[in-house]
């Protein structure tokens, strides 16, 4: 198994508003980057937003150009999970639904070198699960990335029931090397941060759907009065509203407390498509 300075070839699956930020964090940290997805669309829209979001860097200073060049042509959109049998290392950041995330462990299990790691970017999901999925419980493990992956500072690491010691410690420093500070969870639903943040959520939502205030006032509300840098609804949008629902419904399945149950706003607004910003329609409309 590599060291986290062995790590020369990531494997992301998932090109999303994750996947396509953990990618580019990978490749400006020198890996050699395989992005997968099932959708070439998204591959595409992943490949222009991180190359415009790494010249936005190189334009501000904060890297060199060559650097920025660079890292960009270190990034590789490949087809098939076959295309990923060389991988150090793989991030899976795919839809946040426990059995096509355990489906691809399957295959990755088959396909990757018997000293791969792989980690999943769940946001609430049992990595102990995801890892009985496969024959190398000891070398999976939750690697959860805050949107947006470029800026945000912290990286949640989840050890599953049989994470090896080795594999955290090789995971922990791969998230220094990528410059994150890093916190560890037990394997419970929704770990530590979205177990304190979807509720939060979920109540603003009741407050909304209750007529307790305006979407705006309720956001207005929670940014200047805590401090927030965006309001609840305005983050649930940024989020997607379907990992916010999928988060609650981990917590509500796995904890068993009715304080967990999505709000029927949500839950009509994601049977809606109104998935948020992605969208262009959620709480607010992106038009
Ligand atoms: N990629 C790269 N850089 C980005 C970016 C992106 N997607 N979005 C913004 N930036 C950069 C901008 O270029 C800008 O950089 P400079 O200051 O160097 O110019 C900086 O971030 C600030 O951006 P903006 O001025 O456009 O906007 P802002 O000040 O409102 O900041 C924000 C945007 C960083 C997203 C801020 O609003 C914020 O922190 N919001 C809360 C985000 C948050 O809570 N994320 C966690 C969600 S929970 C989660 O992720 C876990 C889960 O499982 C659901
Ligand atoms: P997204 O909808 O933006 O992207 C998901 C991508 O995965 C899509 O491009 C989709 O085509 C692709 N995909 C779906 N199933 C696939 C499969 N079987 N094989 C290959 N590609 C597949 O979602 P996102 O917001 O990037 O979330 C991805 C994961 O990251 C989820 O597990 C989510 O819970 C987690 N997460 C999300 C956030 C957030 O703020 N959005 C933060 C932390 C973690």
């Amino acid at each position: 198994m590599a060291t986290a300075s062995e790590i020369a070839a990531v494997g992301v699956i998932g090109a999303g508003q994750m996947g396509s930020g953990i990618a580019q964090l990978a490749a400006a940290a020198g890996c050699a980057v395989l992005l997968l997805d099932a959708d070439s669309a998204a591959l595409s829209r992943a490949v222009a937003s991180i190359s415009a979001s790494l010249r936005r860097l190189a334009a501000k200073g904060q890297l060199s150009q060559t650097a920025c060049e660079d890292s960009i042509k270190r990034i590789r959109c490949v087809s098939t999970v076959q295309d990923l049998r060389d991988a150090d290392l793989v991030i899976e950041a795919i839809v946040e639904n426990e059995d096509v995330k355990k489906q691809l462990f399957v295959e990755l299990d088959k396909i990757t070198k018997a000293s791969a790691i792989l980690a999943s970017n769940t946001s609430s999901i049992s990595i102990t699960r995801l890892a009985s999925a496969t024959k190398r419980p000891a070398q999976v493990i939750g690697m959860h990335f805050f949107n947006p992956p470029p800026i945000m500072k912290l990286i949640e690491i989840i050890r599953g029931a049989d994470t090896s010691d080795e594999v955290f410690a090789a995971v922990k420093s791969f998230s220094e090397r990528l410059g994150k500070s890093v916190i560890c969870s037990q394997d419970y639903p929704g770990f530590i941060v979205n177990r304190i943040l979807m509720p939060m959520i979920n109540e603003a939502f009741w407050a909304l759907y209750t007529g307790v205030a305006t979407k705006e006032d309720i956001d207005t509300g929670m940014k200047l009065g805590t401090n927030h840098p965006m309001g609840p609804l305005q983050l649930a949008d940024f989020i997607g509203l379907d990992v916010c629902l999928s988060v609650l419904r981990v917590l509500h399945n796995g904890l068993g407390d009715n304080k967990y149950s999505p709000c029927p706003l949500l839950v009509q607004y994601v049977d809606a498509g109104r998935l948020g910003k992605k969208r262009g329609l959620g709480v607010y409309s992106y038009a």
